[in-house]
C-alpha cells in the first residue's frame, strides 16, 4: 500500500493549503481537483454554452487538457468557483474525471488529493483521509480577506451567501455529494491559523501512517 492522503472539505475550510504542505512534507505529488470542475466550467462559459448543458460539460470534461490548470488565473475566481459547482453536479462530468484522478491517486509513490468525494469515491481505500471544515462565517472571512486584498470588491455578505449556497449544493447534489467519509478524521480549523492546522492535519497523517506501516 501506498501513502494516499485524501483531503476533502468545503470551500475555505484550509483545506488546499494544507493539502499542498503535506505534499511538500511527504514528498508526493498532488491534485488539486477543484482545478478539473472549475476548468470544465470555464471552457462552458467561455463556449457561451449553459452550465446545466450536461451533454457540453461532459464533453468538456472528456477533453479538458489538464497541463497547466494549476498556473491558470481564470480559475481562481469566485465566478469560476459557482461554474464548478454547477457543472459537478452532472454524474456524466463526474465520470469523465473519474480515471483521471484513480490514476493520479495510484502512483507508486502516492499521492495528495483534494476535493469533495477523494475519500469517498476517488480513493476510498486511502489510507489517511481528512474531512477538514469551519464554520461559514470563518470561511467566508477568508476568502473575504483574500479576494480583496487581490483588488476584488466584494461585500462580506455576499461572499457568506455564496458560500453558503455553494455549500448547500455541494452536499445536496444526487451524484457524490460532499460528505465525510465514515473513516475520515474530521479537522475543524475554525479557531486554527494555518499552522496550527497544518500541525493538527501532519498528526493525522502520522497516526494513519503509524496504523499502516507507512
Ligand atoms: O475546491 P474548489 O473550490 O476549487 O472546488 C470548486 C467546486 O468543484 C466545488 O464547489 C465542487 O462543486 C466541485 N468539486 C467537486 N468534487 C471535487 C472537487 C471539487 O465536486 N473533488
Amino acid at each position: 500500500m501506498s501513502l494516499i492522503i485524501a483531503v476533502d472539505g468545503p470551500a475555505a475550510s484550509g483545506k488546499g493549503t494544507i493539502a499542498a504542505r503535506l505534499a511538500r512534507t511527504y514528498g508526493l505529488p498532488h491534485l488539486d481537483t477543484g482545478l478539473l470542475y472549475r476548468a470544465v466550467g470555464v471552457k462552458l462559459l467561455e463556449a457561451g454554452r449553459s452550465l446545466d448543458d450536461e451533454a457540453a460539460a461532459t464533453e468538456a470534461a472528456r477533453s479538458l487538457d489538464v497541463a497547466g490548470l494549476s498556473d491558470d488565473p481564470r480559475l481562481t475566481t469566485g465566478e469560476a468557483g459557482e461554474a464548478a459547482s454547477r457543472v459537478a453536479g452532472h454524474p456524466g462530468v463526474r465520470a469523465a474525471l473519474l480515471d483521471l484522478q484513480q490514476a493520479f491517486a495510484a502512483q507508486a509513490v502516492g499521492a495528495v488529493l483534494d476535493g469533495r468525494d477523494i475519500g469517498t469515491v476517488i480513493a476510498p481505500d486511502a489510507p489517511a483521509k481528512l474531512f477538514v471544515t469551519a464554520t461559514p462565517e470563518v470561511r467566508a472571512t477568508r476568502r473575504w480577506r483574500q479576494l480583496t486584498a487581490r483588488g476584488f470588491d466584494i461585500g462580506f455578505e455576499e461572499m457568506l451567501a455564496d458560500i453558503q449556497r455553494r455549500d448547500a449544493r455541494d452536499a445536496g447534489r444526487g451524484a457524490a455529494p460532499m460528505v465525510q467519509a465514515e473513516d475520515a478524521v474530521l479537522l475543524d480549523t475554525t479557531d486554527m491559523d494555518i499552522e496550527a492546522a497544518f500541525d493538527a492535519a501532519r498528526r493525522i497523517v502520522e497516526t494513519a501512517r503509524a496504523k499502516h506501516g507507512l
